[in-house]
């Protein structure tokens, strides 16, 4: 591992992203020992004017809270300087990098290498200035080595330009291999499992194709609504919120073929591979809607047709794949918080129980809440009677591993940042590529031509979309 200082710096530190999730990563972080308070210093960056004790009282309250925490609180917050400047401005950052420096001398007396980290917690409007500031005054200057990265997160842009644009821009300072696009579904304990599902278990190797599988969902519902960001939801809407970036990379995950080996870049290869394979939306495949009182929000316009609910199949054209509705559906104000991949397996051919009445095989990971990995399998009933039913082989985390604790998504994120490990960060062409799919349907949206269909909120989101599941092929199951 390498060794040296290391300088992690929160630019947007007084912002919602930084208190709700940075700083509580790098909490746990610090406590599981990844932090070393003798290598480390965390550097806060806004345009607020704040001390640093009033920086870490903000940061405070949104720590764990419990007796047996308080000293690691204690002891983190001090690791915490903060620096306040404006984002398009050289002082700010000569400040910053002065602070940083400082830091490097005062504990660089044996190793000399310095590692600067850049967590961007800001909107993406600002990135291409701040990257240049960064840039300009803020690099790591050690001659032993080291390294600067950068950690940026979406929006990257609204559709194939603007991103592209956004790539080319910080594309000019940074090297890919220092730009980490967080997606944190790729973080999530569930989805980086994926790989190890498919590519070490031999059940599922000759299964996994068009000859076995007539369905995939991939489901992302929320049972609360935009409360709070109405403003900036209703820019973006509900496909370039959740489906375009994260229900995608899930999508590649399931899909890809296997990777060469686990290198990074060989499995995002193969993802990029998928992207490609993707054939054109059709419109007849897009249900979208808007929950009743999403208008009311008085930062949303009065005759917004974003939509905050979108049921969309995509389809790949690949060997493997071809006529497998890929069926990627996301809402907000829904009647529960889930998000889950379900593998529906076709009937089984020439069937003696007539299975079908009971339902098809399943195979479902679920990645929140609850953690699991279950089968939906035929079994005969217990008793006398030579009846089937639908049971569950059910790999339930709480279960299984009691007492473990899953890491947050930005946890493990920030860690491998750290490490240099990019794999589950979004390369330039993944996201590209994730843009080219979904930019002519947005544009679409965008003008008008698509409406959002109304639905309560509490419900299962538009019945137009269950319809569309039907004639994809979707057959519910019973049981569990
Ligand atoms: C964010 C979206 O990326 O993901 C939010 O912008 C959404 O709208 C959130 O609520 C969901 O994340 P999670 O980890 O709670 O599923």
């Amino acid at each position: 591992p390498e060794t040296g200082c290391l300088s992690i710096i929160v630019l947007g530190a007084s912002g919602d992203l930084a208190k709700k999730k940075t700083f509580p990563a790098l909490f746990n972080l610090y406590r599981q020992g990844f932090l070393q308070s003798n290598e480390v210093h965390i550097f806060g960056y806004s345009r607020t004017k704040l001390s640093n004790d009033e920086l870490r009282d903000r940061i405070r309250g949104f720590l764990p809270q419990g007796k047996e925490l308080t000293n690691d609180v204690s002891d983190f917050l001090q690791l915490i300087i903060y620096v306040s400047g404006s984002y398009d401005a050289p002082e700010g950052f000569q400040e910053l990098d002065k602070a940083i420096s400082e830091h490097e001398v005062s504990k660089n007396s044996t190793e000399g290498s310095s590692r600067r980290l850049f967590y961007l917690a800001l909107p993406p409007s600002v990135y291409p200035q701040v990257c240049k500031m960064i840039k300009s005054y803020c690099m790591n200057k050690s001659d032993l080595g080291g390294w600067t990265r950068i950690v940026v997160e979406k929006p990257f842009g609204k559709d194939l330009a603007s991103a592209e644009e956004l790539s080319s821009q910080i594309g000019e300072l940074f090297d890919e291999p220092q730009i980490y696009r967080i997606d944190h579904y790729l973080g999530k304990e569930l989805v980086q499992n994926l790989l190890v599902l498919r590519f070490a278990n031999r059940f599922f190797l000759p299964l996994w194709n068009r000859d076995n599988i007539a369905n995939v969902q991939i489901v992302f519902r929320e049972d609360f609504g935009t409360e709070g960001r109405g403003g900036y939801f209703d820019q973006y809407g509900i496909i370039r919120d959740i489906i375009q970036n994260h229900l995608l990379q899930v999508l590649c995950l399931v899909a890809m073929e296997k990777p060469v080996s686990l290198k990074p870049e060989h499995i995002r290869d193969e993802k990029v591979k998928v992207l490609q394979s993707v054939v054109p939306i059709k419109d007849e495949e897009v249900v979208l809607g808007q929950y009743q009182g999403y208008k009311d929000d008085p930062t949303v316009p009065n005759d917004s047709n974003t939509p905050t609910f979108a049921t969309v199949i995509l389809r790949i054209h690949n060997e493997r794949w071809e006529g497998v509705p890929f069926i990627l559906k996301a809402g907000k104000a829904l009647n529960s918080r889930k998000a889950e991949i379900r593998v529906q397996f076709k009937d089984v051919p020439g069937d003696i129980f007539k299975c079908q009445k009971q339902g098809r095989n399943e195979f479902v990971i679920r990645l929140q809440p609850s953690e699991a990995i279950y089968m939906k399998l035929t079994v005969k009933q217990p008793g006398l009677e030579m009846s089937v039913v639908q049971s569950e082989l059910d790999l339930s985390y709480r279960q299984r591993y009691q007492g473990v604790v899953i890491p947050e998504a930005y946890e493990r994120l920030i860690l491998d940042t750290i490490k240099g490990d990019q794999q589950h960060f979004v390369r330039r062409d993944e996201l590209k590529a994730a843009w080219e799919i979904f930019t002519p349907l947005l544009h679409r949206i965008d003008q008008g031509e698509f409406k959002s269909l109304p639905y309560k909120p509490g419900s299962r989101g538009p019945v137009e979309a269950d319809e569309l599941l039907e004639r994809a092929g979707y057959v519910q199951t019973h049981g569990y």
